[in-house]
């Protein structure tokens, strides 16, 4: 296929190259350039230049340089069409036959449409408009926010979008409507209704909430290639439409902690929607500024919830792009019903008495010790030397010697367990203790796997999709693993039979945790989640193996053993590859015959 000029002209300015170049480098802004070490040679400093204005880049180092597709060529190893293919992807357009088809356009009318009917039931709807009101919101800005009201009915929103001519399998995409048994019925069914923008004010999905008490309290759009939630972050549009870079940006977990503030006249917040935070959420907020303070709910899953963003985090404060702050109250479960109790004076001095993400981290660890003994200072040593080994040496420093200061112990103390000269023998019991809060995502994924394949119809799909046993990294999961596979009997019958077979504490403690959220999962996009938590355990495999690899180059590398070294590199940059180009099964393959 020759692809024309106008094409490939198009694909360049909708692609930004400071936009794409960052989904893989780390850039410092200096001036209107961007600079980063070089992905085409390797470096300590960098020499790898990107221009916004120009649209180029230029390494200083190895002399690479070129426009954003042939950057993609050259990282990607793509020839010029497949990196045109790519680009064009990235931005949500289908390349048919020479000709750019806009098919999302189509589904952000739908969208928009949707939203209008929503915002006219409310305004006609004196019961889900008096609860928004008595939530403490005015007018003004439920309509700055486009709130609406689905009405209690099972097909008002799919009439109203057929009327207007649009076909149900576009709404069926969206995730407006749901097909039961060859009828349509509305996936939004007496809900406030929140839209959701992307960043550049596009409506790309709904979050509704029960009027009142009732589950799901929240119903959001399912992923689809409109909206991915872990990309977008609730709120951004308003504050781009006002400033550019902003000197902070406050950042909540719910719409109505993000209304509220709003409310209130505190306008540079956005909400994360209650995930985990994204890597891609904080680039895409490093972008418009250099502060973050984090305003998450105040019971235990807020502040583990804050604990983990440190992995996110990490980078951007080490390389200075960004400073993370914590935001802490007390008396109220978050910070939308502060504000209702206490006002936003209050709230304003609670700003002001933040804490850095990190001392929040080494407070809320401190917390869990008795440091007034030797043996609760040790422990608590052992957990916060993980984190000091991750820190830039600046701030490393610093934090040392606020440890040393919180535990009233010599500085040269503290940098002694940082640098692991002493030995621990036995059992660590404080990073055991420490896992519990941190639980990694591929152990979560595993536990969830596991609890949708007592389910016949995702089991199916689950071992249809080349999952086995050596999947999974806990003994106690292979074990219910292999036991779900062999089950022969009724759906209903399974938890007694897993319990009656498993004896181990951790078994029994997985069999307990699947009592416990036997039905939380969406089914709407449940094969989507379902893709994305086989994906996380096959790129856990991946990068296991990749460190194991690490350890025998640098056993090579000390005994200098040439031959070996060149010959495990090559085996490292491969794997790298394939995960890089997404192609997790053929690395799986690979390890496999490696290991054999
Ligand atoms: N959330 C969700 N599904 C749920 C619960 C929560 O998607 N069943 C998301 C929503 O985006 C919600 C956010 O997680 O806004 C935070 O949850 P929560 O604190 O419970 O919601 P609030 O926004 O505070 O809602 P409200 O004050 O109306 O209870
Ligand atoms: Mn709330």
């Amino acid at each position: 296929m020759k692809i024309s000029d106008e094409i490939v002209q198009q694909v360049k300015e909708q692609n930004d190259i400071i936009d794409v170049l960052e989904e893989y480098l780390t850039f410092k802004k200096n001036g209107d350039n961007y600079l980063a070490l070089c992905p085409f040679h390797s470096e300590k400093t960098p020499s790898f230049v990107a221009s916004r204005k120009k649209q180029i880049f230029k390494c200083f180092g190895c002399g690479e340089s070129g426009n954003v597709i042939s950057f993609i060529m050259k990282y990607k190893n793509l020839k010029f069409i497949e990196s045109i293919e790519f680009l064009a992807k990235r931005i949500g357009i289908d390349i048919v036959s020479n000709k750019i088809n806009y098919n999302l356009d189509k589904y952000y009318q739908i969208l928009t449409d949707s939203a209008k009917y929503f915002y006219v039931n409310l305004k006609q709807n004196s019961n889900a408009k008096k609860y928004l009101i008595d939530r403490g919101l005015s007018s003004t800005i439920m309509s700055r926010f486009g709130l609406g009201y689905s009405t209690n009915s099972f097909q008002g929103l799919s009439k109203y979008l057929i009327n207007k001519g649009y076909e149900i399998k576009d709404l069926l995409e969206l995730g407006l409507v749901n097909n039961k048994n060859g009828r349509y019925y509305d996936r939004f069914i007496n809900r406030i209704m929140f839209p959701i923008f992307n960043y550049s004010g596009k409506i790309i999905g709904f979050g509704g909430r029960v009027i009142g008490e009732g589950l799901p309290k929240y119903l959001n759009s399912k992923d689809s290639n409109i909206f991915k939630k872990g990309s977008n972050i609730y709120g951004l549009n308003f504050l781009l439409k006002s400033f550019r870079t902003l000197e902070s940006i406050i950042v909540v977990e719910g719409y109505m902690d993000c209304i509220a503030l709003h409310n209130y006249g505190i306008t540079n917040v956005v909400a994360s929607l209650g995930t985990a935070f994204t890597f891609e959420q904080a680039k895409l907020l490093s972008k418009y500024t250099n502060k973050i303070y984090l305003c998450f709910d105040g019971d235990d899953a807020g502040k583990t919830a804050i604990i983990r963003t440190f992995d996110v985090f990490k980078s951007f404060i080490n390389s200075n792009t960004l400073d993370v702050y914590v935001i802490e109250f007390s008396n109220a479960k978050d910070p939308d019903e502060f504000l209702n109790k206490y006002g936003k004076s209050k709230f304003i001095e609670t700003i002001n008495d933040s804490k850095t993400l990190i001392e929040y981290i080494f407070e809320f660890y401190r917390q869990k010790f008795d440091i007034s003994t030797n043996s609760g200072k040790k422990g608590y040593l052992n957990i916060v030397k993980n984190i000091l080994n991750q820190l830039d040496l600046v701030d490393k420093q610093y934090y040392i010697n606020f440890i040393a200061v919180t535990l009233n112990i010599k500085e040269e103390l503290v940098v002694s367990y940082v640098n692991n000269n002493f030995k621990i023998s036995g059992l660590n019991k404080e990073l055991v203790f420490e896992e519990k809060f941190i639980e990694k995502a591929n152990i979560k994924a595993e536990k969830t796997l596991l609890n949708l394949m007592l389910n016949k119809e995702y089991l199916n799909y689950i071992l249809n999709n080349n999952v086995d046993e050596s999947l999974f990294s806990l003994d106690e999961s292979k074990e219910i693993f292999r036991l779900i596979v062999d089950f022969n009997g009724e759906e209903d019958q399974i938890l007694t039979y897993l319990e009656k077979r498993l004896n181990t504490y951790e078994a029994i403690k997985l069999i307990t945790y699947f009592k416990e959220n036997i039905s939380i999962y969406d089914n709407n996009n449940i094969t989507d989640q379902i893709d994305d938590f086989i994906k996380v355990l096959r790129k856990n495999i991946v990068s296991n193996f990749k460190e194991k690899i690490t350890h025998i180059i640098k056993k090579y590398e000390s005994n200098a053993d040439e031959n070996k070294v060149i010959e495990y590199l090559s085996i490292f940059t491969m794997i790298s590859q394939l995960e890089i180009e997404d192609n997790l099964s053929e690395a799986l393959d690979f390890i496999k015959s490696f290991e054999v």
